[in-house]
């Protein structure tokens, strides 16, 4: 998939952030290995605590469809913020080597990074 249709499938999952709180949209997606993209989207709650970040929502909505293996992780926001530590722990878990792809939707940037470079030494 070329770096346009990532940035699109991100931004289009972006819309469905549900954050009356924070009013920090965050989108993510991500391609598993047949081509089927999977988007997440943060989801907030009255119990703060209990929100899901972006790429988690991707990550478990792909697995709980049956998918184990993936092509790529993007996210999207604002400012181009890279995955919290919580989203970092699930992705070297479940994404293994697979290039994460953070997205900026003001500048329209797409940075490539990797677990290796976000989180060395996971706990595994
Ligand atoms: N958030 C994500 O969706 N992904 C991250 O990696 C960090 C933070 C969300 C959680 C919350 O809804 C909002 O961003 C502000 O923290």
């Amino acid at each position: 998939m070329n770096k346009q249709n990532i940035i699109d499938h991100t931004l289009k999952a972006r819309k469905n952030a549900s954050a009356p709180y924070s009013k920090y949209k965050v989108g993510a997606a991500l391609e598993t290995l047949d081509g089927t993209v999977v988007y997440g989207c943060n989801v907030e709650s009255k119990a703060y605590p209990t929100t899901l970040c972006a790429e988690r929502v991707a990550i478990f909505s792909a697995i709980s469809s049956g998918y184990k293996d993936f092509k790529w992780l993007s996210v999207a926001t604002e400012d181009g913020a890279y995955p919290c530590g919580s989203c970092r722990q699930i992705i070297a878990e479940y994404l293994g080597d697979a290039p994460i792809f953070v997205i900026n939707s003001r500048t329209m940037s797409l940075l490539e990074t990797s677990i290796d470079k976000l989180l060395p030494h996971p706990f595994k």
